[in-house]
């Protein structure tokens, strides 16, 4: 008998156990990850814009369903990460306005997370558990999600409850009380039944006014993102030449990102080559290049939850031909103006004026456009937006602050068949730099990257690391 428990305990007890013991922490072997009393400090500012009597309670974002039973790669809500640090689906974030009494004692937040599971952590790598949540979040208490169906929660000293907007269940008739969906069903019941009617606006907008102004340690954090994504943009310059793939170039980015430490892109990823160039978003990346195309690659890296979004436009050849020059020249044109019009105090809308001008004055010089009405045809989007854990970030759009971080990318995209001279066709330029408002002006982060044309088609004859003997599969 006494054998047989031995056996048992080597074959089961013993791997359960070291699992158990080693660090759980799955995705933190760098040093450089915010510390919870950055995150405590992001709770406290909250708690200082929400109301008298007031909670808010955030759901971790649900997992994506790719196929069958493949899911997307795991992206927590960047809400819910700014206020914890926290990386793990199926958990959910309590922040009270005031110290709330519970057995534990007086709690001003709860971090529920799901329980270690040694037979799914297997499967589906490493959970943290309450050990690691504590460490990373420094929430005053930290639960396993099995405790959240019976949580009460103090709903008689609370005026009101503040939830974002609240994303459907992910699978239908999907049973597991600790998953998303039954975690939502929980919060739903605690709500109907102590007749609370949720806010779902005041959250949204506290958070706004928080994530807009970066703290130091999130702007080192997003300099990372984009010296990483600077280094990528870099390697495609050298690596670019014609019978490349739009691919291949997406390919020897991404690379760099990865191989520097990035754990994903902040975006797909858009290389657009010859006329692919002029559809704003586009994605495929499948066409083989031609000599005489341009290349639009706007791609940015995403470390530690913050992402870059940078664009240059390059030529497939190493030289820009005259009209390509023209139009790209114009371009950088308006993103300097657009730079210099990144001071605090300004309107947002600054920027973007100051690039439009600039645009539709030298469209019309070069008889591309015949009157300022006809600018939106060739450049048809915003100039700025804010950057930080979202590409397209929270924020109000209200006058410049010092701690803001916005895009400037003006661009021109003159598609075939546009109402001009058909030499122009074809070509489509973006620029995008990330720009930070200071208390003096600005500073541009992504500011060590090749931008002028003799810059570029330098950077161009530099030797690349990947080139395309390197990525052909002979
Ligand atoms: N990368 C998307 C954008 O520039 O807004
Ligand atoms: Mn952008
Ligand atoms: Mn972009």
């Amino acid at each position: 008998m006494r054998v047989v428990s031995i056996v048992l305990w080597l074959l089961i007890g013993l791997p359960v156990a070291s699992l158990l013991a080693q660090d759980s922490d799955r995705y933190r072997n760098e040093q450089d990850f915010l510390t919870p009393e950055f995150y405590k400090a992001r709770r406290e500012a909250l708690r200082q814009l929400i109301p008298e009597g007031s909670c808010a309670v955030l759901l971790s974002a649900p997992v994506r369903n790719r196929s069958n039973d493949v899911d997307y790669p795991y992206h927590q809500s960047p809400d819910f990460y700014y206020l914890s640090g926290w990386t793990e689906p199926n958990s959910v974030l309590v922040v009270f306005k005031e110290a709330q009494r519970f057995n534990k004692g007086e709690v001003k937040d709860i971090l529920l997370v799901p329980p270690r599971d040694p037979a799914k952590e297997r499967w589906n790598g490493r959970r943290g558990g309450k050990t690691a949540a504590r460490r990373i979040s420094g929430a005053d208490w930290v639960l396993t999600t099995e405790s959240w169906d019976t949580l009460q929660l103090p709903f008689e000293s609370l005026t009101k409850v503040l939830q974002l907007r609240l994303e459907d269940p992910r699978i239908a008739g999907n049973q597991d009380p600790l998953e998303y969906d039954g975690l939502l069903r929980s919060y739903r019941k605690k709500v109907d039944s102590a007749s609370v009617s949720p806010d779902d606006f005041l959250l949204k907008r506290a958070l706004t006014t928080m994530r807009m102004v970066k703290h130091p340690d999130e702007l080192a954090l997003l300099q990372r993102a984009v010296d990483i994504s600077v280094s990528g943009h870099l390697e495609m310059m050298k690596a670019l030449e014609p019978g490349m793939t739009e691919y291949q170039v997406e390919a020897v980015g991404e690379y760099v990102f990865h191989a520097l430490g990035a754990e994903a892109v902040g975006y797909p990823s858009i290389c657009g080559g010859g006329e692919n160039s002029t559809v704003l978003h586009y994605t495929d990346n499948r066409r083989p290049l031609g000599a005489g195309d341009l290349i639009l690659l706007d791609m940015g890296a995403e470390y530690h939850g913050y992402t870059a979004d940078i664009t240059r436009t390059l030529p497939v050849t190493g030289k820009y031909t005259s009209e390509q020059l023209a139009i790209y020249n114009l371009v950088l044109e308006a993103r300097d103006s657009g730079i210099a019009a990144c001071q605090p105090g300004n309107p947002f809308q600054a920027p973007n004026a100051a690039a439009r001008r600039v645009i539709s004055r030298g469209l019309q010089d070069l008889g591309i456009i015949h009157s300022a009405d006809e600018l939106k045809t060739y450049f048809m989007h915003g100039t700025s937006h804010y950057l930080g854990l979202d590409v397209h970030d929270a924020g109000n759009y209200g006058p410049l602050a010092p701690g803001n971080v916005i895009t400037v990318e003006p661009g021109i995209y003159i598609a075939a068949d546009s109402p001009c001279d058909r030499k122009w066709w074809g070509i489509g330029i973006r620029i995008e730099d990330d720009i930070l408002i200071t208390t003096t002006g600005h500073q541009n982060l992504s500011e060590k990257l090749p931008v002028k044309p003799e810059e570029i088609e330098k950077a161009m004859k530099q030797p690349a690391i990947l080139n395309n003997s390197a990525l052909k599969n002979e």
